[in-house]
């Protein structure tokens, strides 16, 4: 039966060469890296936005204030260059179709009949800084729809009230980066929410209805092909309009629409996660949103856990442990550094969480690696990041408001734990060494960050689990998207506890991960375990880049958490377009089996991971252990 199988995958493989076949073959390798590179994010960009410091109370004195304030401190300097307008600065649509700026909050824009943000942006691009700009996907923007006490609110007819892309790409796109100069766009998905023909806005003849494509609360009711294809018609406006300068596009999907899964190929940010609030428990929902993608993100493309809240409420300067973890986590998951606090009121206390430049240094480290949840509990978790120095960052981080005992461990950094390793504590500066393990007490909701350099287990290479940003899950066989259920339950300002509470909606659940298998499941095959590897489900193909490895290795298989009886699957391993290895189909309880190839010369290595009975709704959980690439 087996070498039935095998033979028959063979002759398949073989078909599967013909360009056409390959087209209708998400597994067929490309020997390209699919995820995005346009654009201009190889380092997950950092800057300011308007909103969770103003809302929509915005104003050019405000934005240029905030510039100053950027350059004055220093801050800039250190890399926060973008300065992001976020909703309010629209006030109408005219009737030829030209977006009109609100003159009366941005006096410089009142340049004849047509109000132009040229002189703003110039400005700003004078300071040294970027400029971004604010839209919606649909017509209707998030505050016309969901904020009733909204100030700046667009004004006029229906039809001029329609501020938002739909319908108005090209124009739109024309405006902000070829006649305007913006270097950056958010682009929300409010319009293409929350406009059903039985909307009380749209009842009341307020705004058009637009049969919604996002249903945050149904992922089989959403169109994501549709959402996605809106989103890449507005990607493909900026890279014409933008004539060849550098831009970053924002996606701004609330982590709806599967757009975990599919952000990353089309936008250089994407959000994960509805608004973060300047509340503890809202903070680690939005943590929870990015910690197990570490696959997703890279140079080019960045999971976005939304915009930071240092400096307020929970994360003011009464509450610098606070201030500092939430800081630390996002640095050390390469989330955009977008501050969101008033800067002309910055405290010297504020300015060094903001100013560490050692933890900005770890954001913009230039592998672009996020960091990998090593350990995880509902207390505490521990984050690993690999630095392009060779040098690792480790962050241990306290969920809880009690103190606890935690452990800084050389295996969780795969260094040798007979050797000693070096920690520099990234918050004190404190130096120290251990072997083995360094217990350690957190305080209430404490992060202790530090860069450790020892020896490493694998001296000759990486495994592919230290090296995320360089592996791109290109189809991760996840079947139908399903809502992550282990992420953080907050309350929300905007329920509170009316209603039934919250409950999973955030699309993700069962990717590929990085020393774990989907399902935050162990890796282990046939009762072998790995504490390195990539997890997946079959039925996927990842993208690897080689940057001068000579050999791929990895023990493969079915992970232990499938099922008994579940179709055989076959490993393959190729090199820019060409098979270089391949398994025997490989069947649930089957031990592991190493898969070796000469991946010397080749740039892109894809992992494919078949199984014999094709697409299915349960594909089995694979296991590709001590994957790595060697020197
Ligand atoms: C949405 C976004 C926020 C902000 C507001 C503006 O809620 O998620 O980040 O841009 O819209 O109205």
């Amino acid at each position: 039966m087996r070498a039935l199988l095998h033979a028959l995958l063979g002759a398949s493989l073989a078909v599967m060469s013909v360009p056409a076949a390959a087209a209708a073959d998400p597994l067929a390798p490309t020997g390209r890296w699919s995820a995005n590179t346009a654009g201009q994010a190889p380092l997950p960009p950092m800057g300011w936005a308007s909103w969770n410091a103003f809302n929509s109370d915005i104003d050019e004195e405000k934005i240029l204030a905030s510039a100053q304030a950027l350059v004055d401190s220093g801050l800039a300097s250190l890399g926060y260059r973008y300065v992001n307008i976020d909703d309010g600065w629209w006030l109408r649509r005219r009737a030829d179709g030209r977006l009109i700026i609100r003159t009366d909050r941005f006096p410089s824009a009142a340049i004849g009949a047509d109000p132009s943000f040229r002189p703003l942006t110039d400005r700003l691009h004078a300071m040294g800084l970027k400029a971004g700009i604010y839209s919606d996907i649909g017509r209707n923007s998030c505050g016309q729809i969901y904020t009733p006490d909204f100030s700046n609110q667009p004004e006029g007819t229906v039809a001029e009230r329609e501020v938002g892309l739909y319908g108005h790409v090209d124009r739109d796109i024309r405006l902000f980066f070829a006649d305007w100069n913006f270097d950056f766009i958010k682009v929300d998905g409010c319009g293409i929410r929350g406009l059903p023909a039985d909307a009380p806005h749209v009842r009341s003849g307020m705004y058009r209805a637009l049969t919604p494509l996002v249903d945050m609360q149904s992922l089989g009711v959403t169109d994501v092909a549709a959402v996605r294809a809106l989103y890449q018609e507005v990607g493909e406006a900026i890279r014409t309009h933008s004539r060849g300068r550098p831009y970053v596009y924002s996606i701004c999907l609330w982590g709806a629409a599967d757009v975990r899964q599919w952000g990353k190929d089309v936008g250089n940010m994407s959000r994960t996660s509805d608004d973060i609030q300047p509340s503890w428990a809202r903070m680690l929902t939005n943590l929870d949103t990015v910690v197990t993608r570490a696959l997703y993100a890279g140079p080019g493309a960045w999971n976005d856990p939304d915009m930071l809240f240092v400096g307020t409420g929970d994360f003011d300067d009464r509450h610098l442990t606070q201030a500092r973890s939430h800081f630390s986590l996002w640095a050390m998951l390469n989330a955009p550094l977008i501050i969101g606090y008033d800067l002309r009121r910055m405290t010297p206390a504020l300015r060094a969480v903001f100013g560490n430049a050692e933890l900005v240094a770890l954001n913009q480290d230039a592998a672009g690696n996020q960091a990998v949840l090593a350990y995880d509990s509902d207390q505490v978790q521990g984050f690993v990041k690999m630095l392009a120095d060779g040098s690792k960052a480790v962050a241990l981080f306290n969920r809880t408001a009690s103190p606890v005992q935690a452990l800084v461990s050389a295996d969780q950094l795969k260094l040798r734990p007979d050797a000693d390793v070096a920690l520099r504590d990234l918050w004190s500066g404190r130096q120290q060494s251990f072997r083995g393990e360094l217990p350690l007490e957190l305080a209430p909701h404490e992060t202790r960050v530090f860069r450790a350099s020892g020896t490493r287990r694998l001296p000759g290479g990486l495994y592919l689990s230290e090296m995320p940003g360089s592996v791109n899950p290109a189809e991760d066989g996840v079947p139908q998207p399903e809502a992550d259920p282990t992420i953080e339950r907050s309350i929300t300002p905007w329920m509170g506890t009316r209603g039934s509470g919250e409950h999973a909606q955030y699309a993700g659940w069962g990717g590929a991960d990085a020393d774990r298998a989907p399902y935050r499941k162990l890796l282990r095959i046939a009762g072998r375990a790995f504490d390195t590897g990539i997890g997946i489900l079959a039925n996927s193909r990842l993208e690897v880049r080689n940057s001068g490895f000579r050999a791929f290795e990895a023990d493969v298989g079915v992970n232990d958490s499938g099922r008994q009886g579940s179709s055989p699957v076959t490993f393959e391993v190729w090199g820019d377009g060409v098979l270089l290895a391949r398994s025997e189909p490989m069947g649930f309880g089957d031990p592991a089996a190493r898969l070796a190839a000469d991946v010397a010369g080749r740039r892109i290595v894809e992992l494919v991971a078949r199984s014999a009975d094709g697409a299915t709704l349960a594909p089995s959980p694979v296991t590709w252990g001590n994957a790595a690439l060697l020197r």
